[in-house]
């Protein structure tokens, strides 16, 4: 039940309808006035009476019931305190009986969403520069389908350009096939970064590369497999990345999917007036929009990323009829995503509106920047190995006869490397700092995780509840609920501004709350009553805790 919802329909203030009174029911900022609170400042011009006035007569009209148990007027602010037991027995009746499913909704019922993320490069490193995109898109993802949507899982592959006639270039000159197929990608970026070094010395390298890629074009056989195995090679590497981080997608069309679908799109620009020739390449002006202009077709006819997109984008919407299509994609390619957009726009295509560039900051380790060109990479897999390993000395050290210590470690080595992605608002630039990550003490998911343990270990030896009622509650307990009752509203809240790390600060919060709860009340040695009530409250929330992580792509060991 939407208590707020409740309020604001036994609101009377003035002419305001429930709807606006619902907007601007807020939290108090101290739990002992109330649950939650209607600042009447905005009242005083309309209703020409002062705020204080105002909340006094709202809060005298208002007529409780057996869910508002209390209403008061302080400084301007009406309280509303809702029954606690009705509150208590409304929240842990419906996480009983949704358990895995808590939290999620039919809002999204009938509506498709494209979700584009992750988009690796053929043959170029998988490094720590992709770990957002990857674990952002892939939490949407869960996200969408939790509350109902239909969601598409993209992976706009990088699989087009020249650097392919490069790589098969370096390959027949300086390439052997078991150390490739034994390298894999790292094998691949060492023969780009070799090429790049040698071509310095000898530019005709470059000539050599043009041709190749050519010959890729017109589907020269040699090439072409060359390039399949190159892609082969990169998506067996990934694939084990995303298989740790449990990422998924439903389609693998990347830019030489759109080869072909190019040409109607440059037709219909020209017919509709919007190409133009500058320096011999065809080009959409977006100067009257304060934008550098959209390169269409470069002088020697070759398309461009832009042109690509442009397809992708008409493509999609004519096959998933998308009710809103995501770029999970870092903000250095802000004005790449505003150019095309404006383009679709101008091009009449109303849907334009429902492409969303969800941008992000970058993410690089404590000791620096990396070039794919010179060959310094951070590669991810060796970030979430690192990771799994310093899990698996601090969970050694901390609970040395636990079993299934490697497993247990990897779920929360994994854990610590998408939650240090997720934890922060997306568009700000983080620091990965291991140490920091993997810190059970700090804002981390292993001290979530760690509180899921605590909560398993609590019901083991208390056993579930079998029956429990919500009789006198104290704070610690009410705090507790309050949180767990929330979860529904972070989750609308996180898919709305497309935000995951409401969800991880959410986790986080709870952990907090019940760990308090812990230290604080007795559970296992409370009297009956208190005791199976106190241990359903152990399991509502490790029941919460679970589908929160479960949206990030976390998991949660029974034992730490
Ligand atoms: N492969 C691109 C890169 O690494 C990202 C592609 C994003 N998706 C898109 N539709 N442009 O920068």
């Amino acid at each position: 039940m939407d208590f707020k919802r409740h309020i604001a329909a036994h609101i009377q203030a003035g002419e305001l309808s429930e709807d606006e009174i619902y907007s601007m029911l807020a939290l108090p900022p101290n739990t002992e006035m109330g649950d939650f609170a209607l600042p009447c400042f905005r009242l005083a011009k309309t209703m020409r009476k002062a705020p204080a006035l105002i909340a006094q007569e709202i809060a005298d009209n208002y007529k409780k019931d057996d869910i508002v148990s209390q209403v008061s007027a302080v400084n301007g602010y009406v309280n509303f305190k809702i029954n606690r037991a009705v509150w208590t027995e409304q929240t842990l009746g419906r996480i009983f009986a949704e358990r895995e499913k808590y939290g999620s909704s039919e809002e999204g019922q009938g509506r498709t969403v494209c979700i584009d993320y992750s988009s690796v490069n053929i043959a170029k490193p998988f490094h720590i520069g992709h770990l957002s995109t990857t674990v952002l898109g892939s939490s949407l993802y869960k996200l969408h389908k939790f509350l109902g949507y239909h969601p598409v899982g993209i992976n706009h592959l990088g699989d087009y350009g020249t650097q392919f006639g490069k790589l098969i270039s370096a390959y027949k000159r300086w390439g052997k096939k078991e150390d490739i197929e034994k390298g894999g990608l790292r094998a691949l970026n060492a023969l780009y970064v070799r090429f790049h070094e040698e071509a310095e010395k000898d530019p005709s390298l470059n000539d050599e590369a043009r041709a190749f890629f050519k010959k890729i074009e017109e589907k020269d056989e040699e090439s072409v497999a060359l390039f399949n195995w190159f892609k082969e090679l990169t998506l067996k590497d990934v694939g084990r990345i995303y298989e740790m981080l449990d990422v998924h997608f439903d389609s693998w069309a990347g830019e030489s999917f759109y080869n072909d679908k190019m040409q109607p799109v440059i037709d219909e620009l020209r017919e509709k007036g919007l190409l133009k020739e500058s320096e011999g390449a065809q080009i959409v002006d977006l100067e009257a929009y304060g934008m550098p202009p959209c390169i269409i077709l470069r002088s020697d006819g070759a398309s461009l990323y832009a042109t690509r997109d442009i397809a992708a984008a008409i493509y999609r919407k004519k096959t998933y009829d998308f009710y809103k299509c995501l770029y999970v994609v870092a903000y250095q390619q802000n004005l790449h995503f505003k150019q095309f957009f404006k383009v679709l726009e101008l091009m009449g295509k109303e849907w334009a509106k429902d492409l969303v560039h969800v941008a992000y900051g970058m993410v690089s380790l404590e000791d620096g920047s990396m070039s794919t060109r010179k060959g310094k990479v951070v590669y991810l897999e060796d970030v979430i190995q690192k990771c799994v390993q310093k899990a698996l000395t601090i969970i050694t050290e901390k609970n040395p006869s636990l079993e299934n210590k490697e497993a247990i470690a990897k779920t929360v080595g994994v854990g610590a490397v998408i939650f240090g992605a997720l934890y922060n608002n997306k568009i700000k630039d983080i620091t990965f700092s291991y140490d920091k990550v993997l810190n059970f003490e700090g804002e981390t998911s292993c001290y979530v995780q760690y509180t899921c343990a605590r909560a398993n270990s609590v019901l083991e030896k208390g056993g579930k509840a079998a029956s429990w009622k919500a009789g006198d509650i104290c704070p610690q307990e009410f705090e507790l609920v309050k949180r767990l009752a929330d979860l529904p509203n972070v989750l609308h809240d996180a898919l709305e501004k497309y935000e995951p790390c409401l969800i991880a600060r959410y986790a986080v919060d709870l952990a907090q709350v019940y760990n308090k709860f812990y230290f604080d009340c007795s559970i296992l040695n409370a009297e009956k009553e208190t005791r199976e009530f106190r241990l359903a409250l152990t399991e509502a929330t490790l029941i919460t805790l679970k589908n929160a992580l479960g949206l990030l792509g976390i998991g949660v060991p029974e034992k730490m």
